[in-house]
C-alpha cells in the first residue's frame, strides 16, 4: 500500500499532512510513503528529513499519485479551473483522500470526488466520541487557533495586557472577552489569563460555564430554558431562537462597551457563524479596542469583519484572520499529521499487512463523503 503526501497549493496554506515522525510510523507499519518535493518547506521540514524517515520524494504528480492508495492533504485538492493544476485528475481511481474538505461550502467538489471514484474522507466530520479524540483535527487546530488569536490581538493593541505598577504610574489590566467557549475559546481564555488580562466569556452551551470558570474567566450567559437544548448530541451548538438572540445581543452589547479585546470563536456546524457583534456595537466600543474574528471564514461573528483583512472602524481594529492554524504551521502540521496517523492505523490488519477501511466503523461512516463512485454521506446524498 502506498501513501502519498501532497504539497499544499492553496493560498496562505503553510501546513503539511505528514511529518518525518508520522512517515516513520507509516513505514514501520508496512506502507510505502511518497512525499511531494517541497511539501514540508513552509512547516520547516526538508525533503531530506522525510527521506531520512523512509519516504521517497517525488516532484512529478503522476509519479506521486498514479499508484497511491491513500492521499494525505490538509486542504481539499484543486479541481479543474481552481489553480494551475487539476490535482484531483492525478488521483488513482479507488484511492482514499483524507483532508479537511469543508463540504458544506464546497458541495460541487463532492460530485467531483465521486466522479473520480475517490473515497473522500472529510476530517472535520470525525465524531466527538472518546475513541476519536486523537483523530479530531478540529480540536487540534482550534486549540492552536485560540492561542494565536490572542497574540494577533496584542500585535495591534496599543496597550499592555497585565496590570503594571510602576514608579511612573499604574497600568490597568486589559479586559478580554471571548465569544464562544469551545476548544478555541477556552485556549484563548487560558492564554489571555496567562498574560494577565481580566477575562470573561459567553457561550450558549451550559457545559462551558464550569470550563470557563476553571480557567479563571468570568462566565456571562443569557439565562433561558432554551439552554437545556442548546447542545447537539455531538457536543456542538444549535442555532438559537430569535428571542434568545435578541436577549444575547443585549447582554453582549452591554458587556462589549467595557472590553479592550474581543476574541470571536462562535460557530454552528454547517451554518453561517452567528452574528454576535453588530455594527452599532462596534461603534459603542472604546477606540483602541481590538476584535479578532476567528469565525471570519464562516461569515464572521462581527457584522463588520472583512475576511482576510484588518479594518479599523471608529478606532476599533477588526481582524478577519483566515486560516490561523497555518500561522503556527510547524506545530499545527505536527498535530494534524498525528490525527491522520490515528485515523488510519485502526484500519490496518497486521496479520495480512492489508489496509481496508472498516465500513462498520461509525467514524468512517460519519466522515466519508464518497465511496465507490457514489456520494455516501447522509447530509449530501439525495
Ligand atoms: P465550534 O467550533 O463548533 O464552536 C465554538 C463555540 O461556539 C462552541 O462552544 C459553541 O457552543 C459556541 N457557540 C455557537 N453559537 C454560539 C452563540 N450564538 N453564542 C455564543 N457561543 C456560541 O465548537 P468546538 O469548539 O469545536 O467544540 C464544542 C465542544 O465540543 C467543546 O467545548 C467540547 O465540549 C466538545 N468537544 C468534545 C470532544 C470529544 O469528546 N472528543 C472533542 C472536542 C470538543
Amino acid at each position: 500500500m502506498k501513501i502519498a503526501v501532497m504539497k499544499e497549493r492553496r493560498e496562505h496554506e503553510r501546513r503539511v499532512a505528514a511529518t518525518p515522525e508520522t512517515v516513520k510510523k507509516f513505514v514501520a507499519l508496512g506502507f510505502r510513503v511518497a512525499v511531494e518535493a517541497g511539501a514540508g518547506t513552509a512547516s520547516r521540514i526538508n525533503d531530506a528529513d522525510y527521506q531520512a524517515a523512509g519516504a521517497v520524494i517525488e516532484s512529478d504528480l503522476t509519479a506521486l499519485l498514479s499508484d497511491a492508495n491513500i492521499v494525505l492533504k490538509v486542504q481539499r485538492p484543486l479541481l479543474a479551473g481552481e489553480g494551475d493544476v487539476d490535482e484531483l485528475a492525478f488521483f488513482k481511481r479507488g484511492s482514499i483522500l483524507l483532508a479537511v474538505l469543508s463540504p458544506y461550502t464546497n458541495t460541487a467538489a463532492i460530485y467531483a470526488y465521486a466522479a473520480a471514484d475517490v473515497t473522500a474522507i472529510s476530517l472535520e466530520f470525525v465524531p466527538r466520541i472518546t475513541r476519536a479524540q486523537s483523530m479530531d483535527v478540529l480540536s487540534s487546530q482550534s486549540n492552536l487557533a485560540g492561542y494565536r488569536a490572542v497574540l494577533e490581538a496584542i500585535h495591534v493593541f496599543d496597550r499592555a495586557m497585565p496590570m503594571m505598577m510602576t514608579a511612573a504610574g499604574t497600568i490597568a489590566p486589559a479586559r478580554v472577552m471571548v465569544l464562544g467557549a469551545g476548544v478555541a475559546g477556552l485556549q484563548a481564555i487560558a492564554t489571555a489569563k496567562r498574560l494577565g488580562a481580566i477575562v470573561s466569556a459567553t457561550d450558549v452551551r451550559a457545559a462551558s460555564k464550569e470550563q470557563v470558570e476553571s480557567l479563571g474567566g468570568k462566565f456571562v450567559m443569557v439565562e433561558s430554558e432554551e439552554i437545556a437544548n442548546a447542545e447537539t448530541a455531538g457536543g456542538y451548538a444549535k442555532e438559537m431562537s430569535d428571542d434568545y438572540k435578541r436577549r444575547q445581543a443585549e447582554l453582549v452589547a452591554d458587556t462589549l462597551k467595557k472590553q479592550d479585546i474581543v476574541i470571536c470563536t462562535a460557530l454552528i456546524p454547517g451554518r453561517r457563524a452567528p452574528v454576535l457583534i453588530t455594527e452599532e456595537m462596534v461603534y459603542s466600543m472604546r477606540p483602541g479596542s481590538v476584535i479578532v474574528d476567528l469565525a471570519a471564514e464562516q461569515g464572521g461573528n462581527c457584522a463588520l469583519t472583512k475576511p482576510g483583512e484588518i479594518v479599523e472602524i471608529n478606532g476599533v481594529s477588526i481582524i478577519g484572520v483566515l486560516n490561523i492554524p497555518s500561522r503556527l504551521s510547524t506545530d499545527a502540521s505536527a498535530l494534524y499529521s498525528k490525527n491522520l496517523l490515528n485515523y488510519i492505523t485502526p484500519h490496518l490488519y497486521p496479520e495480512t499487512n492489508a489496509f481496508k477501511l472498516n465500513w462498520h466503523d461509525e467514524i468512517v461512516l460519519a466522515s466519508a463523503l464518497t465511496h465507490a463512485g457514489e456520494i455516501v454521506h447522509p447530509a449530501f446524498k439525495h
